[in-house]
């Protein structure tokens, strides 16, 4: 990890004032309801973690964690649930918190998965988004940063389990 070569794409303050941007455009469409908000493992913790904090809305939270198949930091068509939702979430208004979308195809699978559990409404909520990689049509309701391609790691995101700990999003040079 030392070694890896990598520069700064978003430092902690740029990611706090968005994130806190996020939380008040989330807790104006949400006013007067309570969220159960879903992390979805492990990336998305750090981000959850902060927008949950100034949200200024009432939240329920729920973790999930998803394995796909396939190699590496590629995600393949064929996806399971790891860890189920502990939350019944039927007529319950439900946001999804993820770190990254990029081929789309983790993001579209959950929605579908969690939709036949008849919730309220479920919108989507992501950190960053690799608009230009997306394999299957899918838009987050809410986004924090739209990126070009590139591997990120810091704030939640790894690269091999390493640099999840980093306050500031970098971006991995070859
Ligand atoms: P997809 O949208 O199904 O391709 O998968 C998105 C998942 O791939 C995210 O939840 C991340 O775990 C992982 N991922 C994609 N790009 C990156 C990256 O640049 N850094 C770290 N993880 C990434
Ligand atoms: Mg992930």
């Amino acid at each position: 990890m030392k070694s890896m070569e990598k520069e700064v794409l978003f430092s902690k303050e740029i990611i706090s004032k968005r994130v806190q941007e996020l939380a008040d455009e989330i807790a104006r469409d949400y006013k007067g309801r309570e969220l159960i908000v879903i992390g979805v493992l492990k990336g998305a913790f750090v981000f959850m973690a902060d927008l949950i904090r100034f949200l200024q809305i009432p939240c329920l939270v729920d973790f999930t964690q998803l394995a796909s198949y396939g190699s590496g930091s590629v995600s393949s068509g064929s996806i399971v649930i790891k860890k189920d939702i502990s939350l019944p979430i039927e007529g319950r208004d439900v946001l999804i918190v993820e770190d990254i979308v990029d081929t789309g195809l983790t993001l579209s699978f959950l929605v579908r998965t969690l939709k036949e559990r008849s919730p309220r409404s479920l919108k989507v909520c992501v950190f960053l988004d690799k608009k230009m990689r997306r394999q299957v049509p899918f838009t987050a309701d809410y986004t924090g940063f739209v990126i070009d391609d590139g591997f990120v790691v810091g704030y939640g995101l790894d690269f091999s389990e390493q640099a999840r700990s980093l306050p500031d999003v970098y971006i991995i040079k070859e």
